[in-house]
């Protein structure tokens, strides 16, 4: 939840109701659910009472620096991490840039290309950071991929150093995003990391609530420094779940935001992700994700099955879809899985409806995703071992609320397909029947 000081604020409040130029120069990022609206600028997020926000917000929505149009749809493309972690390079982003573009996957919709962390080496006298010897020229690279049809992404965190140790943006936020736009930079993961032992822990030792503040003002003030550039940059936040990020990243103009810890390319970790999700689908929409993390398809030892699984759940959870496989050395089946063009679909959707877990029947779960149009996703996962004839699983379409027999699409056979009520389902182990329906009864 977010906490505000409650005199502060409506001090302010009192202030800008007279000064809408002051709030606008602020920057102002969102209205809250009751109204009130959240500057981020400012430290941590005031909020003030909406009879002088509708006032004061209105007065400065015409000076104020347009807010991101950007991830409309869950952001798509490739991050370097998952793969390559530490060893990627100019060359490695490169490669990956032209295999988006020759498997067709630029074209079905990947179009980011993100530099994970390990890309930074050292500021100069002024400030300045400059890329490591890995990436000798950021912007040139910025324009190769641009000249692709891509667009670029980059990794910091608000602490002093990165997850990996490398150079983070604290103290440099403006600089940093002015040298981001320059570069001509479209997307930043922004991951806390050493924000926590060296600001969070040090200046509130024994108070959470006070770490937490700390840590929503690091998130608004580098959203301030990305929107004073101008450039529609997709801010996406990585601070894994704590404090409940879906209640308040939109505030600080997150675009999406990590629910939990990191992912591995196995099973068990996937599925545990994915059971988190349950109960987040009221905080997404257009603009705003939640982001349970990085694809590992194509990834470690995930079977098949597994694969089309976790690429099924991400569609249904509306989740950014980025490829976090190495791509010049990808399978054609694990291509034909990232490339599904009825997966994507459901994924990008423009109704930006995330899905539900609907029920679970011991290690079997069916979830349900609205789509425009009334249609209707339905993922049935088998998360547990075999379930044959011998020990079937029927499927109720009256816990659905669907009355009657319904026709849809078989998404991964590509065949039509006619769903029963108390229909027996035959699903090999962590395997999915994902469906769509168009016309849902
Ligand atoms: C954290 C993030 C990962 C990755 C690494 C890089 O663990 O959650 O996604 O960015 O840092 O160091």
């Amino acid at each position: 939840m977010m906490r505000f000081r409650k005199s502060a604020s409506l001090l302010c409040a009192a202030a800008l109701a007279f000064a809408p130029i002051a709030l606008a120069q602020t920057g102002v990022t969102a209205i809250l659910p009751d109204g009130r609206i959240a500057i981020p600028s400012i430290g941590y997020p005031f909020a003030f009472h909406k009879n002088y926000a509708a006032r004061a917000l209105a007065a400065a929505q015409a000076s104020q620096v347009p807010s991101r149009m950007v991830a409309q749809t869950p952001p798509m493309g490739w991050n370097s991490w998952n793969y390559f972690a530490e060893k990627v390079d100019d060359k490695g982003v490169r490669n990956a840039a032209d295999e988006l573009v020759a498997s067709g996957m630029r074209d079905a919709g990947y179009v980011y290309v993100n530099i994970d962390d390990t890309w930074e080496g050292q500021r100069d006298a002024s400030g300045l950071l400059h890329a490591n010897a890995k990436f000798p020229d950021m912007k040139a690279l910025a324009d190769y991929v641009h000249s692709k049809g891509l667009k670029i992404g980059i990794y910091s965190s608000p602490g002093p150093r990165t997850c990996a140790g490398y150079e983070g943006s604290l103290g440099h936020e403006e600089q940093d995003a002015q040298l981001y736009a320059q570069w001509g930079i479209d997307y930043l993961k922004y991951d806390l990391c050493s924000f926590i032992p060296d600001v969070m822990e040090k200046q509130a030792p024994n108070d959470k609530a006070a770490q937490m503040r700390l840590m929503v003002a690091a998130y608004a003030k580098m959203d301030h420094a990305l929107k004073a550039t101008g450039r529609p940059i997709v801010y996406s936040l990585c601070q894994y779940g704590w404090d409940a990020p879906w209640e308040w990243a939109p505030s600080v103009g997150g675009n999406l935001w990590r629910t939990t810890g990191d992912i591995t390319p196995d099973w068990d970790r996937i599925y545990a992700i994915v059971s988190q999700q349950a109960g987040l689908e009221k905080y997404a929409s257009p603009g705003h994700w939640n982001d349970p993390d990085m694809l590992e398809v194509g990834n470690g030892k995930l079977a098949l099955a597994e694969n089309r699984s976790h690429f099924s759940l991400w569609a249904m959870l509306a989740a950014p879809l980025l490829a976090g496989n190495d791509l010049p050395n990808m399978k054609p089946e694990i291509k034909a899985i990232l490339t599904n063009r009825d997966v994507i679909a459901i994924d990008q959707d423009r109704l930006g409806k995330q899905g539900t877990r609907a029920y679970s029947e011991g290690e079997v779960d069916v979830w349900m995703r609205p789509l425009a149009g009334g249609a209707l996703a339905i993922a049935v996962v088998n998360a547990g071992d075999n379930r044959y004839a011998t020990h079937p699983f029927d499927l109720s379409l009256t816990k659905l609320d669907l009355h009657g027999p319904q026709t849809g699409k078989d998404i991964w056979t590509g065949k039509p397909i006619t769903l029963n009520d108390g229909q027996t389902l035959e699903l090999a182990r962590h395997d999915v029947l994902l469906v769509r329906i168009d016309a849902p009864k």
